[in-house]
């Protein structure tokens, strides 16, 4: 009799198929091939606290099944005991879980020397409240005397209920940002046509999670869509399009998230006014007018409490260019059109210093607006000058994470507004050899490695809290 083990994918079956025949193609047997089909996990059941019952479909010819739980969905860790755990039947008691943590269990059929590959992920999240745990970001933010939220950058793909993110995110952070899936380049498709399922789905999760949905951004040059680009009708045909677009947006979402970057990154690196297509065609007015077409849609849709934002990039060293975003602020405050500034941040673990950021952020405070770190990083490789992330590099990126973190929590109450991390992995930044930075190299910019283990970034943020 030969067994041949087939690898299934997916489903659990039983192949009785005849099959055999000699090596020369002569007299043929009757031995049947037993497939060992992969088992098919199926959801979990009597989940309490602190346990819950993993459940399979049996598969005929097994002869026992071994069991995986970890809390992690690519099984990086296992819940003690239940790593390869041998099982007869088709049920496995999992126990001594926290409550109101998510877990995730695959299965292996075995027979014999046989083992099958492992079935589909169930994930299960136990029953209860996980306990306050101050070493989480959020966690220490909300506990602060003037709390503000702890914002991440995210892609829809990342949103997966039980996925790494789905649960770092749900621990640690307590708003979003969409790192490009609500720009205008992958909503707009055309003249009032739309793709929003990305960004529907963002905007959804921080609705269904109790997490804030901060919108980035509504016109920005390099997100302009190649329709737009090309858009050969009148200045004032371009400008109608901008502001159907604005409305649309701003509309669709009225009430389901709390502010907007309006306009990103009006100002060049000289401190004059960028020339985009948005100046070409609309002229000087056209930042205005954005601001005015935000606030008038959401009015319209009901919603009255709307943040909007003007952001932008290194303010903090280049001083001619700190010097126009506060005239084109300053504008927009008097037209009552703004409530507060985006400091991106993509910072370095040499500068801004602690200074240049705070007379910088002062700036806006003292005009009574609301201040958001928006796309926070810490670059320690932007010279090229390592190979991987030293000791001595990741304290100096704690020190820098600290220092901002800080800085931001001293300011008053009523500036505050969110803090936001440019993403969660050092692999998945927009930073490492990034052609609009020019950066020469590898880098690692944020709070989790490339295994979305803890960095010392992470422990400088919360010593930023203390
Ligand atoms: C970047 C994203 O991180 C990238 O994934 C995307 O391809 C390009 O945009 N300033 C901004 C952000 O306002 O929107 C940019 O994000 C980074 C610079």
């Amino acid at each position: 009799m030969r067994i041949i083990k087939i690898k299934m994918g997916i489903a659990f079956f039983l192949v009785l198929t005849l099959l055999s025949c000699s090596k020369d193609g002569g007299s043929s047997s009757s031995d049947p091939v037993i497939v060992l089909g992969t088992p098919f996990a199926s959801n979990a059941s009597s989940i309490t606290d602190n346990s819950f019952t993993a459940n399979w479909v049996v598969v005929p010819e097994a002869e026992s099944y071994l069991i995986d739980v970890s809390t992690s969905n690519n099984f990086s860790n296992f819940v003690t005991g239940y790593n390869a755990l041998e099982k007869t039947g088709t049920t496995a008691e999992v126990m001594g879980l926290s409550p109101g943590v998510s877990y995730f269990y695959r299965v292996r059929a075995k027979q014999g020397n046989e083992v099958t590959n492992n079935s589909n992920i169930i994930t299960v999240t136990t029953t209860g409240n996980q306990p306050e745990d101050p070493t989480y970001l959020k966690v220490k933010a909300n506990a602060l005397p003037n709390p503000f939220y702890v914002g991440v950058a995210v892609k829809a793909n990342q949103l997966t209920d039980g996925s790494s993110y789905d649960a770092v995110l749900k621990n640690e952070f307590s708003s979003i940002t969409a790192e490009y899936e609500m720009k205008m380049n992958p909503i707009s498709t055309g003249s009032g046509s739309y793709s929003w399922d990305a960004a529907d789905k963002i905007v959804n999760y921080g609705n269904d999670n109790g997490i804030n949905v901060h919108g980035h951004a509504l016109v920005w040059h390099n997100a302009v869509p190649d329709w737009l680009s090309n858009f050969s009708g009148t200045d004032a045909e371009f400008a109608l399009e901008v502001k159907k677009y604005i409305t649309d947006v701003v509309t669709r979402y009225a009430g389901k998230i709390k502010s907007w970057d309006v306009v990103n990154e009006a100002v060049d690196d000289n401190g004059n006014m960028r020339s985009t297509i948005f100046l070409q065609k609309m002229g000087a007015n056209y930042i205005k007018d954005c601001y005015q077409w935000a606030r008038d849609a959401a009015n319209a849709a009901g919603d009255t409490n709307l943040l909007l934002f003007y952001n932008d990039y290194a303010t903090s060293t280049n001083i001619p260019k700190q010097n126009k975003m506060f005239t084109i602020v300053d504008d927009l405050m008097t037209s009552n059109l703004i409530d507060g500034v985006g400091f991106q941040m993509h910072n370095t673990y040499l500068s801004p210093t602690k200074e240049q950021i705070e007379t910088d952020i002062n700036r806006a405070v003292a005009l009574g607006l609301k201040i958001h770190v928006s796309e926070l990083d810490i670059q320690v490789n932007q010279n090229n000058d390592i190979t991987y992330l030293t000791e001595e590099r990741s304290l100096a990126q704690k020190e820098k994470y600290k220092e901002i973190v800080k800085i931001y929590n001293a300011l008053p109450d009523a500036n505050k507004y969110a803090l936001t991390v440019w993403g969660f992995k050092d692999n998945e930044s927009w930073i490492p050899y990034s052609t609009d930075l020019n950066h020469p190299g590898n880098d690692w910019p944020l709070l989790y490695d490339n295994k979305f283990e803890l960095k010392e970034a992470h422990t400088g943020f919360l010593e930023g809290l203390d």
